[in-house]
């Protein structure tokens, strides 16, 4: 079966599909500069953190087969223009620590080619390409990633429900955290579609996911795609849904993405996520983050640290479609920019929020499930004890 993919990439060759088309068009951006890369990114035709973090290190990598370092005379050179290059594009987005943990790697990759004694231009070349390998290498890990998120969340949660195929649950999704914004099967979506593969999913429930509409244009496109049973809900309709879950909907889990997740497992996501977790808390649903390690900020020590990027006031205050003709159709040539409030209203448009490790169950890594201890704190030791 054809799968949905945001990126497409081969050695000097990177595409990038643009998110702000979907569901309505499918249209793919050549991107060939960090420029390019950061304006894509800054302008979420790629978003989810992930997908970001392989965009702006896929995006040098091709420049550097372009020869964009040509200036460079020698390592010093070359390495510093390296590290210019991935200091602009991590201001492309603050929240996702997945593109500066990927910046951190990708810089030690190219010092780490430096050989002692190789002359220019042999020494420059190794350089190059260990970070064309290091950033092919991080597009590559993330789908193995994914994968084993995936597997991971349906035995942690097929374990707490004693789920079978006879006995199958429900679960809640907010933002999209699929295919889209990854190199592929996705984190939190990544468990749906596993518990669907095997069997145990009887129902997603995703949210529209206000203002930027994740959830209505991508998770719903993915969920429809793949043949999912699944329905849309606006984001107020969740406690709502949670009120009915015992006597109707049988809601298991809301399970849900990362930007980051600092130390005590305080986790940033997408708007919205916070008052799921309470609502969850509420209802007694369990309350799930998906996350790879490269997702994970052990530096920063709770969720006061994160700093949450405030977009502008037009994604409140405008939306944008394609038209629906009068038969129902929808004509996929045409789009239209709507204003949906008065032009003069001020706005807030933070786009994440931090929902406190309190209310999270466990946190689902591609090294398993973490949990938290007998002092409710979670302990990352377990999945990342290099870095503990
Ligand atoms: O603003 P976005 O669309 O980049 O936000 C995306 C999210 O919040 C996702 O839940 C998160 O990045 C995880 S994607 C696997």
């Amino acid at each position: 079966m054809a799968t949905l993919q945001a990126i497409k990439y081969s050695r000097g060759k990177l595409q990038v599909l643009d998110q702000l088309r979907l569901p309505h068009e499918n249209h793919y951006d050549d991107i060939t500069t960090s420029e390019e890369a950061f304006d894509c990114i800054k302008s979420m035709r790629v978003r989810g953190a992930p997908a970001i973090a392989i965009v702006a290190a896929l995006a040098h990598a091709v420049e550097l087969v372009n020869g964009s370092s040509s200036a460079a005379t020698s390592p010093e050179e070359t390495i510093a223009h390296i590290d210019s290059r991935l200091d602009y594009l991590k201001e492309s987005r603050p929240t996702a620590v997945d593109l500066s943990n990927a910046i951190t790697l990708l810089k030690l990759a190219a010092r780490a080619a430096r050989v002692e004694g190789l002359a220019h231009p042999e020494a420059k070349e190794a350089i190059l390409n260990a970070y064309i390998a290091a950033a092919e290498n991080i597009l590559a890990k993330d789908l193995l990633s994914n994968m084993s998120i995936g597997s991971y969340g349906a035995v942690w949660l097929q374990q707490q429900y004693n789920a079978t195929p006879a006995r199958k649950i429900s679960v809640l999704t907010h933002c999209n955290t699929g295919s889209l914004a990854t190199s592929g099967h996705g984190t939190a979506l990544g468990i749906i579609r596993t518990l669907h593969a095997r069997g145990l999913l009887e129902h997603a429930y995703c949210t529209e996911t206000r203002p930027y509409n994740q959830g209505s244009r991508l998770t719903s496109f993915e969920l429809v795609f793949e043949g999912i049973p699944a329905t849309l809900i606006t984001d107020s309709m969740a406690g709502a849904l949670f009120n009915l879950h015992r006597e109707r909907m049988n809601i298991g889990a809301v399970i849900v993405g990362a930007d980051r997740v600092v130390r005590n497992g305080d986790t940033a996501n997408k708007i919205g996520t916070y008052q799921l977790a309470v609502l969850a808390r509420h209802h007694g649903v369990k309350f799930i983050v998906a996350a790879p390690t490269t997702s994970i900020d052990l530096e920063t020590l709770t969720g006061a640290g994160i700093k949450i990027e405030e977009r502008k006031a037009e994604e409140l205050t405008q939306i944008s479609g394609a038209v629906v003709n009068a038969d129902g159709t929808i004509d996929p040539t045409k789009t239209a920019r709507v204003a949906i409030a008065d032009q003069r209203i001020n706005v807030w448009n933070p786009a994440f929020d931090v929902t406190p490790h309190d209310l999270i169950d466990a946190i689902v890594t591609e090294k398993g499930a973490v949990v938290k201890g007998a002092d409710g704190r979670f302990d990352f030791s377990q999945v990342m004890p290099e870095r503990w």
